[in-house]
C-alpha cells in the first residue's frame, strides 16, 4: 500500500485528492494547519469525507514549519501532492506577505523534506495566475509569465522551486497549473460558490467590472483526475502543466447558467474591477495530453448542474 501525504489536505482540492487516493488504495497522510481564511468547519468536514476511507490520517501541521514537515514526510512516504496554500488573488493583494511565505517557503520546506526522505515524485498545485495579462490565447506552456498579482508571483517561485529541485537534485517533481477549479465542497470565496448560494437566497449577486471578463472553469473531478495520472505515468519532470477544461465563458454568462439552473432571474449589481485580477484565461491542453495524456471530460453546464444539486443538499457548504 503506498503511503501519500496531501499537504493542504483539508482544503477543497486537497481533501478531493486524498479521498481519490485513498480510494485507489493509498494510506493517505493528510497535512494542513486548518487556517481560518475560511470556515475551519467547512475544513474539519472535507477532512471527515477523507478519513471514512481505511488507513486515512490527519495530522495538523504547518508548512512553513521545516521541522514538522521532516517528521511528517519521513522515508516510507512514496508521494507527495502539496495542496496547502494561502490562495486567493484580493487576498494577496491585502497581504503579499502571508501567500509568500505560505506558498514560497511552504513549498521549499516540503520540497526539502520530500528529497530528504527520498519520495519517490512530489506534485505540487500550481495556478493559470502564473501567466498574468494574456498576450494570446489560449494560454500554452509557453506563453510568457508575468504575474499581476502577489498571490501569482508565489506560485510562479513556487514552480521554479519545484523545477530547480528536479535539475539540480535529481527529485522527481511535476507542477500543474489549475486554471478556477469548481465543484462541491470548493471555498466559499469563489465566484460560483458565492452567486450558487445568493441567488438560492434571492439576493443580489456582485459582479466585478462589467462581467465580459472570461474564465476557463475547470471541474475538480478533471483536476482530481490529472494529479492521479501522475501516479503512474513518469514523464514531465520539472515541467509545468495546464490543467483546465479548455472552454471559457464569461462571468456574465457564469450568472446566465446559474440562473436557468436554479430556476430564479438573477439581479446582478456591477462594482469596480479588482486589482490583481486578469481579464481572460483559457488553457491550452495540449501538452498534458502528449505527457501525462490528460483530458478533460466535464463541460461547465454539467459540472454546474451537478455543483448546484450538491448545494442544495449541502446548504452550509
Ligand atoms: N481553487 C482554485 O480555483 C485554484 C486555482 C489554481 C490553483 N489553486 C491551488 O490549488 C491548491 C488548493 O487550493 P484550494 O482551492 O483547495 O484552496 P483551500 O484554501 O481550500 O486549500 C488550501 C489548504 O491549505 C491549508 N493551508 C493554508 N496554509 C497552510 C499552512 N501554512 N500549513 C498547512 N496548511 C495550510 C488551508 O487550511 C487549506 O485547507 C492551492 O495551492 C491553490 O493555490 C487553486
Amino acid at each position: 500500500m503506498p503511503k501519500t501525504v496531501v499537504t493542504g489536505g483539508a482544503g477543497f482540492i486537497g481533501s478531493h485528492i486524498g479521498e481519490a487516493l485513498a480510494k485507489a488504495g493509498h494510506q493517505v497522510v493528510l497535512i494542513d494547519n486548518l487556517d481560518d481564511y475560511y470556515s475551519p468547519d467547512h475544513k474539519r468536514r472535507n477532512v471527515a469525507c477523507v478519513l471514512a476511507a481505511p488507513g486515512a490520517s490527519f495530522v495538523k501541521a504547518d508548512v512553513t514549519d521545516l521541522g514538522a514537515m521532516r517528521e511528517i514526510i519521513s522515508r516510507d512516504v512514496d508521494y507527495v501532492f502539496h495542496e496547502a496554500a494561502q490562495p486567493g488573488v484580493r487576498f494577496s493583494v491585502k497581504d503579499p506577505f502571508k501567500p509568500n511565505n505560505v506558498n514560497v517557503i511552504g513549498t521549499l520546506n516540503v520540497l526539502q523534506a520530500s528529497l530528504e526522505a527520498g519520495v519517490k515524485r512530489v506534485v505540487n498545485a500550481s495556478s493559470s495566475s502564473v501567466y498574468g495579462k494574456a498576450e494570446y490565447l489560449p494560454f500554452d506552456e509557453g506563453h510568457p509569465t508575468q504575474p499581476i498579482s502577489p498571490y501569482g508571483v508565489s506560485k510562479l517561485a513556487a514552480e521554479h522551486y519545484c523545477r530547480v529541485f528536479h535539475e539540480v537534485y535529481g527529485i522527481s517533481v511535476v507542477s500543474l497549473r489549475y486554471f478556477s477549479v469548481y465543484g462541491p465542497r470548493m471555498r466559499p470565496d469563489l465566484a460560483i460558490s458565492l452567486f450558487t448560494r445568493k441567488l438560492m437566497n434571492n439576493e443580489v449577486i456582485q459582479v466585478f467590472g462589467d462581467g465580459t471578463q472570461t474564465r476557463d472553469f475547470t471541474h475538480i473531478d478533471d483536476i482530481v483526475k490529472a494529479n492521479m495520472k501522475l501516479l503512474t505515468v513518469d514523464k514531465a519532470d520539472g515541467k509545468a502543466i495546464n490543467v483546465g477544461a479548455g472552454n471559457a465563458i464569461s462571468v456574465n454568462d457564469l450568472v446566465r447558467h446559474l440562473g436557468e439552473i436554479i430556476g430564479v432571474k438573477p439581479e446582478v449589481a456591477y462594482i469596480g474591477k479588482q486589482k490583481g485580477e486578469t481579464e481572460h484565461t483559457l488553457a491550452d491542453c495540449g501538452l498534458g495530453q502528449r505527457l501525462i495524456g490528460f483530458t478533460p471530460d466535464i463541460d461547465i453546464r454539467t459540472g454546474l448542474e451537478a455543483f448546484v444539486r450538491w448545494q442544495r443538499d449541502n446548504l452550509t457548504g
